[in-house]
């Protein structure tokens, strides 16, 4: 059988940073839960202490900051192009969002021609993306200031809230959706099949990478 021909989809600092802030996302979270609930105290031996807890919450909001300004300082022109697409919503978005509870539940339907990103994943980049801004924001002010204006708080939560309900959805369409999972060698090598994508980002197969030269077809 013939290698399949294969399409690179991210750099290596775009997916470094992808996994550091997953990393560092997903530590915040269950040591931002610790500090505001109590559901998961039975892991505070694990940090030493709630005091631990919170030095490990800071740590990890370091690295969250870096894995932001990593890309943007390494690949401006890989952010900016990540950014123009989930900032510009098309009717072929919308068609997207219709098939897709369809593909959540693991049913394969023909999906309309998608961009570099297709309706789902610029939902769940513009929510990361605000809750980031919301999230690194109200973090700096509790942690900086003397005395910050008291909405930080619920803000800081909130905000903490909706960017995990959608890492969730977002880590269980990666790692168990068999419709999608294959987008994971995009996020681990950086290349996908050329199959995969003529098949979910249409659109962007025809108009962006056969519309290349050959030489310069590579993202
Ligand atoms: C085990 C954890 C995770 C896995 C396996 C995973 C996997 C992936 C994969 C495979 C992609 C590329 C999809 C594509 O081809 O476009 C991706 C993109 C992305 N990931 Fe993750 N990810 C994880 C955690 C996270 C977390 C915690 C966040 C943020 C809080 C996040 C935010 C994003 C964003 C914004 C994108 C670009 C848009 C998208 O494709 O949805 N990821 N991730």
């Amino acid at each position: 059988m013939s290698k399949p021909r294969m399409v690179r989809r991210f750099s290596a600092v775009v997916r470094v940073s992808h996994w550091l802030y997953a990393l560092s996302f997903i530590t915040l979270a269950v040591t931002g839960y610790m500090i505001y609930g109590s559901a998961l105290d039975w892991m505070i031996p694990l940090f030493g202490s709630l005091e631990g807890a919170m030095v490990v919450h800071r740590v990890a909001a370091v690295f969250l900051i870096m894995a932001v300004l990593i890309p943007i300082l390494m690949r401006p022109r890989e952010v900016t192009a990540w950014l123009g697409e989930v900032f510009t919503f098309t009717e072929a978005d919308i068609a997207f969002l219709k098939t897709f509870p369809a593909k959540f539940v693991g049913v394969k339907k023909k999906i309309p021609p998608q961009g570099f990103y297709n309706g789902g994943e610029k939902i769940n980049s513009l929510i990361q993306i605000i809750s980031g801004v919301v999230m690194i924001t109200t973090g700096l002010f509790m942690w900086l200031s003397s005395s910050p204006p008291p909405i930080m708080y619920p803000l800081h939560a909130l905000f903490m809230a909706i960017g995990s309900a959608s890492a969730i959805g977002h880590i269980y369409l990666a790692l168990l959706n068999p419709i999608s999972n294959e987008a994971i060698r995009a996020m681990i090598n950086g290349d996908v099949s050329e199959k995969y994508m003529q098949e979910n980002h249409g659109q962007w197969y025809q108009e962006v990478y056969k519309a290349a030269p050959k030489g310069k077809r590579s993202n």
